[in-house]
């Protein structure tokens, strides 16, 4: 490891990134560099090593599958401070940065009396990745909550900061993910209110609540079910290697949808990104092709959610990708429709 001045940053050469991403593959790094300021970007940006291939930029290393070695250096952005900036007590401004942890974020916002995040516990990862892929679940999308991304353009060469309406957010979708290695994110300013009426409408969570005993739910109330209902549901990267969802729901015409739906009456399907769109399950999808629980060395699906792909040990990233590919292709063939990774890929395309 060489120390830089100022301890700014710091930086290794091929170093393992098995214990940095929650797949739990082997990979490596040509170079990592560790950044304990967003206010070094710029000096890091200029280093020699990151001029050969665009760098990764890693938070949690919870939604990505290195079916290779990290072609580019990659970095890792230590900073966690949180801090209210505004409080007009109806709405609290808050300035997060991109490495803070996305759960003890949650829970810090719950604590302050803030609410909006509830239905987000326990999602792996940092702050900083959240707006990237617009994490969701249990009904909410964390750009409802998004006011600005503070970020290092690339293409720029400064820092910018993005409002709500330019980071562009969508399922599972944003500019930073439509642009990819072009912005690395290194703060998120939240807009959280003091007040807001429970979003409890999520198949399971109303049952949960049931079974807390729960009949008027606080916030903290929600996040604990979210929580009961994800840790019986997805596996704990701690203990099985995964990336949550491997694969997006699919997004498909909603004649299709309706064609599907004469054959196959059980299927779930719900509103898609417009009116003539709906959105199917592909967890359901995969179900339905029998590869729940499905074992092939130590590359598998998850026995508690067709959705997730998991590493029981050893597996490989390409493993784990032609596992992928696998399933993909089964799901086509028995119903027409295209389903795509989440997780971003490194060293390899779809
Ligand atoms: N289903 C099955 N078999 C399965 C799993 C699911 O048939 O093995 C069916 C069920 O019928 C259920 C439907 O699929 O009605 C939906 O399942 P679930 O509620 O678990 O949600 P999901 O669509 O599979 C999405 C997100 C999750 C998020 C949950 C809850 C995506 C790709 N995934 O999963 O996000 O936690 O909703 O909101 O949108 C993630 O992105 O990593 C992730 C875990």
């Amino acid at each position: 490891m060489t120390r830089m001045p100022g301890d700014a940053f710091r930086i290794a050469e091929n170093a393992p990134l098995r214990s940095r991403n929650t797949f739990g593959v082997e990979a490596n790094a040509p170079w990592l560099v560790e950044i304990a300021e967003a206010r070094a970007l710029p000096q890091v940006f200029a280093l020699p090593q990151l001029q050969a291939a665009p760098p990764l930029l890693l938070g949690g290393g919870s939604n990505l599958l290195f079916a290779g070695d990290a072609p580019g250096a990659v970095l890792s952005l230590q900073a966690d401070g949180v801090r209210i900036i505004e409080d007009d007590g109806t709405t609290a401004i808050v300035h997060a940065e991109a490495g803070k942890t996305w759960h003890d974020f949650v829970l810090w916002s719950l604590g302050q009396g803030l609410c909006g995040l509830e239905n987000l516990a326990l999602i792996p990862g940092t702050v900083g990745a959240a707006p990237i892929q617009n994490i969701g679940a249990y009904g909410t999308e964390v750009g409802e909550f998004v006011r600005r991304v503070h970020a290092w353009d690339r293409a720029e060469g400064a820092f910018v900061a993005l409002d709500a309406a330019a980071c562009a957010f969508g399922y599972r979708d944003s500019v930073f993910k439509q642009e990819p290695d072009r912005r690395f994110v290194v703060a998120v300013e939240f807009a959280l209110p003091r007040q807001r009426a429970p979003k409890i409408e999520y198949a399971g969570l109303p049952e949960e609540l049931a079974a807390m005993g729960v009949v008027a739910p606080t916030p903290r109330d929600v996040a604990e079910a979210v929580i009961r209902v994800r840790t019986r549901k997805l596996p704990d990267p701690a203990l099985l290697g995964n990336a949550g969802s491997f694969f997006k729901n699919p997004i498909i015409p909603a004649a299709q949808a309706e064609a599907l739906l004469a054959t196959h009456a059980g299927m779930p399907v719900f509103r898609g990104d417009s009116v003539a769109t709906r959105k199917l399950s592909a967890g359901w999808l995969i179900d339905q092709c029998g590869w729940k629980g499905f074992r092939d060395g130590d590359a598998g699906v998850s026995a508690a959610h067709a959705l997730v792909l998991v590493n029981h040990g050893r597996a490989t990233g390409a493993q784990l990708l032609a596992l992928a590919r696998r399933i993909a292709a089964s799901v086509q063939e028995r119903f027409g429709v295209a389903i795509e990774p989440e997780p971003k890929l490194i060293g390899a395309s779809w």
